[in-house]
């Protein structure tokens, strides 16, 4: 075998005249002309059904992007039929092979298709220009050079040999297939938790988010243009339940990938609780669930960095990142200050089409979402204890805009403060510097989440602290930065908690959670 590099992708700017920007101008020009069809594909064949969906543009609701159909239990049956036939052969190819193919669609991702990438992401999930290019083309990109990178290194390590024993491990993939459930937010999330259990072995059944079906479908055609053999991954859109009642009561399941809420993520574990003797190995799961971030200040921290990384962390891309910023504490001594600056800036966002460059933030993603935070706001308008500083504005008539809102909260139980919103809502609690160990506990255990967490002090002893304190109340922690942002490589990304099972994407260890190693002593 020989070894892997991998860098990260660097971020393109697409600047007006640019190559770059007239290239992605005629993808979008196509894909928004365009309502593109989405087909079921299990192995080597194409399928459609009656049960027929649209995708639409978040951002003008009425404008259709693709068209496709849910699978039926039979067809997710013939995807699960076809995805355990082809794993025996997929997991006797060599790690080398199968790396390959992966290597390969990183580069027609790197040039070839980047603009489709862009252009279905743009358009399918409401991001501007760099938030698509960070997403579904350098991170895409990276969890497939990683992932290979990493995994093989990780496959190096060997049990000790002693005299005339010979002691190995090899590190195959696991019987049966595994299921990927994936979500809207990140076209690179799908790629990754599709991939990834690929390249160590495994065959997959791949769920997109129907939010998410185009852009999903363009990385599926980009894994079998280069060289994935039919059945390794099947691409299957369904309805949610029906998909998961049929991967929990097979047999064959070896595992599953999922990003979405921790309700969804429950229901498969319920599933297959009721199953487990039916199953003929104990499937892995491994989940990401969601978070309710904090960004906490001392009075020592330099407020340039928390007045940016707070805008940016709540309202880039809308706060739909499960680690965006939603509550913000406050010492009473810079809290004005911190507010006012953070204000100013809210009333200079413009919200609109993600194909404007002027518009920090587009529509959230579907008519639900949009309900479930102008529900939040609702209730904060509502609220004697709670204050709306900013924004506070809907409008779903054309597209599902909601402007980025900022509300004080007084009381620390609201919650605004507790529960995960997935919406450009920021919440903010003042407290008073002289009840900072109350503070630290409610921060810890007023939510049932565990996902990122920055601390701003420039005090090196209150970060030593806060942060022991705080161990277990992220997967992420961030000291004088925002929660956003993970990079693949640099910032391995999981939560603790609730937040899912803390496999850290992007991470030197990942690639593992999809092998099942085999021991040999052999005595010459
Ligand atoms: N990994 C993404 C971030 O850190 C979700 O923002």
């Amino acid at each position: 075998l020989h070894d892997y590099t991998a860098v990260n992708e660097p971020i393109r700017d697409y600047l007006p005249g640019s190559t770059d920007r007239e290239r992605l101008e005629k993808r979008l020009s196509y894909f928004s002309n365009t309502c593109s069809d989405v087909p079921i594909v299990i192995g080597d064949d194409v399928y459609t059904t009656s049960d027929v969906r649209h995708q639409v543009m978040p951002f003008d609701h009425q404008k259709k992007l693709a068209k496709f159909s849910y699978a039926d239990k039979a067809l997710i049956q013939k995807a699960i039929d076809v995805a355990v036939k082809a794993q025996r052969d997929w997991e006797r190819q060599s790690y080398e092979k199968r790396a390959d193919v992966f290597l390969r669609a990183a580069k027609l991702m790197q040039e070839e298709y980047r603009m489709d990438l862009m252009a279905t992401t743009m358009l399918g999930q409401a991001k501007t220009i760099i938030q698509a290019e960070i997403d579904s083309t350098c991170e895409l990109i990276d969890f497939l050079n990683f992932n290979v990178m990493f995994g093989h290194e990780a496959t190096k390590y060997q049990p000790i040999s002693l005299g005339s024993i010979t002691n190995t491990l090899s590190y195959r993939g696991m019987e049966g297939f595994w299921a990927s459930v994936t979500p809207f937010n990140f076209t690179a999330i799908g790629g990754n938790l599709s991939s990834a259990p690929a390249i160590a072995g495994n065959t997959v059944l791949w769920k997109p988010s129907d939010t998410a079906v185009l852009s999903n479908y363009t990385v599926f055609k980009i894994f079998r243009e280069a060289g994935l053999p039919p059945g390794v991954i099947n691409f299957v859109p369904a309805d949610g339940p029906v998909f998961g009642g049929a991967v929990t009561s097979s047999p064959h399941l070896a595992g599953v990938n999922f990003t979405g809420s921790v309700e969804t993520f429950e229901t498969l574990w319920k599933s297959i609780s009721t199953n487990l003797p039916n199953f003929r190995s104990f499937p892995r799961m491994i989940g990401e669930c969601g978070g309710k971030n904090y960004h906490l200040v001392h009075p020592s921290a330099d407020l340039d960095s928390v007045v940016n990384g707070t805008i940016m962390s709540a309202f880039e891309f809308g706060g739909q990142k499960c680690s965006a910023c939603s509550r913000l504490f406050l010492p009473q001594s810079c809290a004005q200050e911190v507010i006012d600056r953070l204000v100013a800036i809210q009333e200079e966002i413009k919200v609109g089409s993600p194909l404007l460059v002027e518009n920090y933030l587009s529509a959230v993603i579907d008519d639900k979402a949009f309900t479930r935070i102008k529900g939040y706001i609702d209730h904060a308008r509502s609220s004697e204890s709670c204050e709306i500083l900013a924004g506070g504005g809907y409008d779903d008539s054309k597209g599902y805009f909601i402007q980025p809102t900022i509300i004080l909260c007084k009381d620390p139980n609201d919650k605004l403060l507790t529960e995960e919103i997935f919406g450009p809502v920021l919440s903010i609690y003042v407290y008073d510097e002289k009840e900072v160990a109350d503070l630290l506990t409610r921060i810890d255990s007023n939510t049932r989440y565990g996902l990122t967490g920055s601390i701003y002090a420039k005090d090196s002893e209150v970060v030593d602290s806060w942060k022991d304190f705080l161990r277990f109340s992220a997967g992420n922690m961030y000291i004088n930065d925002k929660s956003t942002g993970s990079v693949v490589g640099q910032q391995p990304f999981g939560g603790a908690r609730k937040s899912g099972t803390n496999d850290k994407a992007g991470g030197p260890h990942y690639l593992l959670k999809f092998m099942s190693p085999l021991a040999i002593k052999t005595n010459s």
